[in-house]
């Protein structure tokens, strides 16, 4: 007698391989995965934006390796249901909500304010928040929004918390920036935006500012047992494009989406990058690169400068009010 299988058995069987092999697809095509598992019991970290995507998984996976975990989020709903889940997740109860809008340099300064008092060392700042493509907007001190919290809010609090950094040394900074840095020049002539707005220009920018500083800021911190790094993690399936309608139309979502599924990393893997450029051994003297993929890459010529590193510095000082009391 021979077996037949029903065809709902022979259905499901379909089904389960071709989601396996879409699996394994997207995880092959997430990038290089870093495979460290350091202990980070008693170490102090920052995170910023880190109710969602890649700062979200960033916690998560430091979370699991004992770290105690700052979250400077701007919205503490979001922030207390995302840190509950990972205490749930990694059983690690070191996980803390702190409010931290960096469209405003005053709640950055609280923030900062709030953290001295609370803990004596901090050994890694992970500068993840960022705002991409939003319409015209400002900050609380007028600054374009993009600018204003990608690269201002994040040079004000990493300047203010440099103290700290360097009396706990070894200590990282990382700072997330982005391949659409490539794309852009620093208009000194209208740095804020204000002549001629385009919301993709003003992101790439604020990127590519990000990198400029983290060049400088690696220079004035030679000697310390500070590092600072920049890192782009991919193309990965976050919050990121709520300001752009193209991307979250019912037609994209229902119809394109599945078929860049692939291709688009899940937010896991955009932290992979983080987690390599904030832990891994190989770079404890490693400060002032770009990393993608856990590796090294070229920035952009305009993101060599010297000149525009120290223009943008004094510009990013004054704009911050950094040496006001
Ligand atoms: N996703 C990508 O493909 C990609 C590519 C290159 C670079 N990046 C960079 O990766 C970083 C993380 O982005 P993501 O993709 O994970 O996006 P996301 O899911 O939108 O997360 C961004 C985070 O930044 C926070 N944020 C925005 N404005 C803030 C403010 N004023 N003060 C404090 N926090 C603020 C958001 O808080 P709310 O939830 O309250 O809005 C959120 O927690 C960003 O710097 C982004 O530019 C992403």
């Amino acid at each position: 007698m021979r077996w037949k299988l029903p065809k709902t058995a022979i259905y499901a069987s379909m089904v389960a391989t071709t989601g396996g092999v879409a699996y394994l697809t997207k995880d092959y095509l997430g990038g290089t995965k870093y495979e460290g598992k350091e202990d980070l019991t008693d170490k102090i970290v920052i995170v910023t934006g880190a109710n969602s995507g890649i700062g979200e998984a960033t916690t998560l996976e430091l979370a699991k390796r004992n770290a105690r975990i700052i979250m400077a989020c701007r919205d503490m709903e979001k922030c207390e249901m995302v840190r509950r889940n990972i205490v749930l997740d990694t059983k690690n109860k070191y996980v803390y909500c702190r409010k931290c809008d960096l469209a405003s340099q005053e709640s950055v300064r609280k923030f900062v304010t709030q953290f001295k008092k609370e803990f004596d060392n901090l050994h890694i700042l992970i500068n993840n928040a960022g705002v991409m493509r939003c319409p015209k907007s400002y900050t609380e001190e007028g600054i374009e929004m993009q600018l204003g919290v990608n690269h201002m809010g994040h040079f004000l609090l990493t300047n203010l918390l440099l103290d700290v950094l360097k009396a706990s040394a070894p200590a990282r900074i990382v700072n997330l920036s982005s391949a659409a840095h490539r794309r852009s020049k620093i208009n000194m002539k209208d740095l804020n935006s204000e002549n001629d707005y385009d919301a993709g220009r003003a992101y790439a920018q604020s990127k590519l500012a990000i990198i400029i500083f983290t060049r400088e800021l690696a220079s004035r911190l030679k000697g310390t047992n500070v590092t600072v790094n920049a890192v782009h993690p991919g193309i990965v399936d976050t919050n990121i494009t709520r300001h752009m309608s193209v991307y979250t139309n019912f037609f994209t979502r229902i119809f394109l989406k599945p078929f860049a599924w692939p291709f688009i990393k899940a937010p896991r893997h955009g932290a992979q990058t983080v987690l390599y450029a904030a832990l891994d051994p190989s770079l404890a003297n490693v400060s002032g690169c770009y990393f993608q993929n856990c590796e090294t890459k070229e920035v952009s010529e305009e993101a060599k400068s010297d000149d525009m590193a120290k223009w943008l510095w004094k510009v990013s000082e004054k704009w911050t009010k950094l040496n006001v009391a």
